[in-house]
């Protein structure tokens, strides 16, 4: 796979200071109000300023000049418009109206930390201690790790994705919702129908559990009604989640423990598993919100895009 890693996104929204306190409170770091970073992804949001909440662009990751080549030779075989000066390429594709941006970038490189030893019936690592997850403990997620996109031409915005840029398909569920990667993460970007495009959610990487929910606690304990869905376990890509809703109506997602797929034979044959509507949302937790599937403010978006075309 040419593509390696998910670098960055570009939000557009229409506070861009509250934006910005946001991102402060989970823990990114700033040094101009407008680029965050994450302890392991460096700069990973761009905050700027919009008549409505959208997505604007995405940065991706290859190994090589020769990555971009590849890249530019399929957009034109599809009869994409995209331009590539040295060190990068840049398309949009039309239907998200979503710029990619892709350059030649390190791959991701993180340490562990210490995981925090969990008891289980016949398994007791931990003995004559606390655990270590019970103390205070809210802090930075680790990386950006995965957008969900909202797109009103699911097919052909798949289709750009995996046909032009080089995204593969994890899992799926025809016409509702599909799940592609750009790494060993099971997911990087991920498609869902709607009447106009928006970033439906950003996800966070967290160490683990307890991680996530240090972090959703301290930012609840701020404002409780950020809360949106949560706590419980995907079954598509089986991580742990939690949801709030970040200022400009879009939500962020803290997660730990996702699959990782580095053969992609073997995933198809071992790993992947038919994906029904029943399991499309959580293995357990509470019930998926309505306004995951239809944010609060569709029309407020839906006049956006009218006045924008
Ligand atoms: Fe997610």
């Amino acid at each position: 796979m040419a593509l390696h890693r998910l670098q960055a996104i570009r939000v557009g929204v229409t506070d861009p200071v509250a934006q910005a306190g946001f991102y402060g409170e989970m823990g990114l770091t700033t040094s101009d109000g407008s680029l965050f970073d994450s302890p392991d992804g460096g700069t990973q949001i761009h905050v700027s300023e919009s008549p409505f909440r959208r997505l604007l662009s995405v940065e991706l990751g290859v190994d090589s000049e020769s990555d971009l080549d590849e890249i530019a030779g399929r957009l034109a075989a599809l009869g994409a418009r995209h331009t590539k000066s040295s060190g990068e390429l840049v398309c949009v594709e039309p239907h998200t109206r979503i710029e990619f941006r892709v350059r030649p970038l390190p791959r991701l490189r993180q340490t562990a930390t210490s995981a925090v030893p969990l008891n289980a019936p016949g398994s007791s690592p931990r003995i004559d201690r606390r655990s270590s997850g019970v103390f205070p403990g809210a802090r930075s997620p680790r990386r950006l790790g995965h957008i969900v996109v909202a797109t009103p031409s699911w097919r052909e915005t798949r289709a750009y994705l995996l046909d032009g840029l080089g995204f593969k398909v994890s899992d799926e569920f025809t016409d509702l919702i599909t799940f592609l990667r750009c790494s060993t993460d099971h997911h990087n970007i991920a498609l869902v129908g709607g009447e106009v495009p928006f970033l439906q959610h950003c996800s966070w990487e967290c160490d683990d559990v307890d991680h996530v929910g240090h972090l959703a606690t301290k930012l609840l304990a701020a404002d409780a009604d950020r809360h949106t869905w949560g706590f419980g376990r995907h079954f598509i890509g089986s991580n742990f989640m939690w949801y709030l809703r970040d200022p400009s109506g879009s939500f962020v997602e803290f997660y730990s423990d996702m699959d990782r797929i580095e053969n992609d034979a073997e995933w198809e044959n071992v790993g992947r598993t038919a994906v029904a509507l029943e399991n499309v949302g959580l293995a357990w937790g509470p019930s998926m919100p309505m306004e995951f599937i239809v944010p609060k403010d569709i029309d407020v978006l839906k006049a956006g895009w009218a006045s924008h075309t």
